[in-house]
């Protein structure tokens, strides 16, 4: 388990390297920047893609009328080109990223000389993935300024703006279609709960609860991201969205950490170790959610957010980790009680389950962080949304194998066995202890 653990820590630090902005549109303050390159946001631009960018309160440190103001500006790159523009700047064909002819120039200061403010708006017909870049290459002087910047795609006839990048745009339909697919599975599951209301169990409304915050969060995601997608702005349901998405964290890990643990099913009360898992869990599962939001709210590459990210992504990993102690203790138990208590097939049914459930828990864990991470980084931008797709089936997969595992049960099938599946049961126990499996 702990090369489990530490195996998929690796991978998730990887993910650290790669963004995608969800490119608002964003104002940024900038004090006293000296000679140095700061990128904004990345997007996704379709040939109908437009840039505004809106630069106030310029405040240059040296007033010189002669020095060249050609060499601070503003410009658009690929990552593919900037890799290139970065070679060129080590072998000394350009002294300035703004000389390069791979990168496309949005504005320069010169064109600003004495003005306090500016505003230009160009297009890109080029589709591709951009980087809005700000650079000051000259070593005497530092600037102030307040940038706003939308980055969007005109779409349609009537050329309206579209302020989600070209691989998410169809994300608020995709969040959509889900929620529905969680209400539908929220209504089976009532339906199954009053059919089989005699052998209902806490635990069950637990998981309702936890498909119906599901439900919830995806369609304020969505809503969030069409918001997004009409004004450059999330407000308003950015909040009901956070709110939603935190308590279906808490409640999922907590509903893993419970059925782990046999809560309700197995066993009425929860062991004390089993308590200090879930007080682990909790509070980090909140501290994931504040840094959740910082990530969210921060421009890609401010150094917040590199911090931020990594509190998440360790958070993450302890919360992952966590989760699987209970069951590999239920595990444990199980096996001790089928050698003891004479009950085998009984014991081997259980045990088979939990083995079942610990083995889907990790890979549900592995897929939604790991591989969906793996997606990100290997596709295109403009299939983006392939990646959240990806990881939102795997944890439908995931609600469903849960639910269809430890549903209620009108014949519990632990009573109906006979002679000889308990001595095959037995067996098996037996073979296994052998081989240490
Ligand atoms: C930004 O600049 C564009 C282009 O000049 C202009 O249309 C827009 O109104 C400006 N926005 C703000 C907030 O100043």
């Amino acid at each position: 388990m702990a090369l489990i653990c530490r195996s998929f820590f690796l991978f998730v630090l990887i993910s650290l390297f790669v963004s995608y902005g969800s490119a608002e549109v964003r104002f940024t303050d900038l004090r006293s920047v000296g000679r140095s390159i700061v990128p904004f946001d990345q997007f996704g631009f379709t040939h109908t893609g437009r840039l505004e960018l809106n630069v106030s309160k310029i405040d240059l440190s040296n007033k010189n009328p002669d020095i060249d103001l050609a060499k601070v500006g503003f410009f658009l790159s690929t990552l593919d080109a900037w890799m290139h523009v970065f070679q060129q700047l080590a072998d000394g064909e350009v002294t300035c990223a703004l000389e390069s002819d791979l990168i496309k120039v949005v504005s320069d200061f010169k064109a600003a000389k004495g003005k306090s403010r500016f505003d230009v708006v160009i297009p890109v017909s080029n589709a591709d993935q951009y980087t809005l870049v700000f650079a000051n290459c000259l070593s005497d002087v530092k600037v102030s300024m307040t940038v706003r910047s939308a980055m969007y795609n005109l779409e349609g006839k009537q050329n309206i703006r579209d302020y989600l990048s070209a691989g998410q745009t169809i994300l608020p339909r995709v969040y959509f279609l889900l929620s529905l697919v969680y209400f539908s599975l929220a209504a089976i599951w009532i339906y199954v709960l009053y059919k089989k209301r005699l052998t209902v169990f806490r635990i069950h409304f637990f998981m309702l609860a936890v498909v119906v915050l599901k439900a919830f969060n995806l369609i304020f995601e969505s809503e969030d991201k069409s918001y997004i997608k009409r004004t450059g702005s999330a407000h308003g349901w950015d909040v009901l969205f956070y709110i939603f998405s935190f308590l279906k964290g808490i409640m999922l890990f907590t509903l893993i950490v419970l059925i782990g643990t046999g809560w309700s099913f197995l066993k009425p009360f929860l062991q004390d170790k089993e308590k200090k898992v879930l007080m682990i869990v909790i509070p980090l599962q909140v501290v994931a959610n504040i840094a959740q939001v910082v990530i969210d709210e921060t421009s890609p590459f401010g150094a917040d957010r590199i911090t931020w990210k990594q509190v998440f992504l360790l958070v993450d990993v302890i919360c992952c980790c966590a989760v699987l102690f209970p069951i590999v203790w239920s595990i444990k138990n199980l096996r001790e009680a089928a050698r003891t208590d004479g009950k085998a097939a009984v014991n081997l049914m259980k045990l088979t389950l939990f083995r079942q459930y610990y083995i889907v828990v990790i890979c549900y864990i592995y897929f939604t962080r790991v591989v969906v991470y793996a997606l990100e980084t290997i596709t295109s931008y403009k299939y983006f949304w392939t990646s959240v797709l990806a990881g939102e089936l795997a944890t439908l997969a995931f609600y469903v194998f849960t639910g269809y595992k430890f549903r209620p049960e009108a014949h519990n099938p632990y009573f109906a066995i006979d002679d000889e599946e308990e001595e095959a049961a037995a067996e098996q126990l037996k073979l296994e202890d052998e081989f240490e499996l």
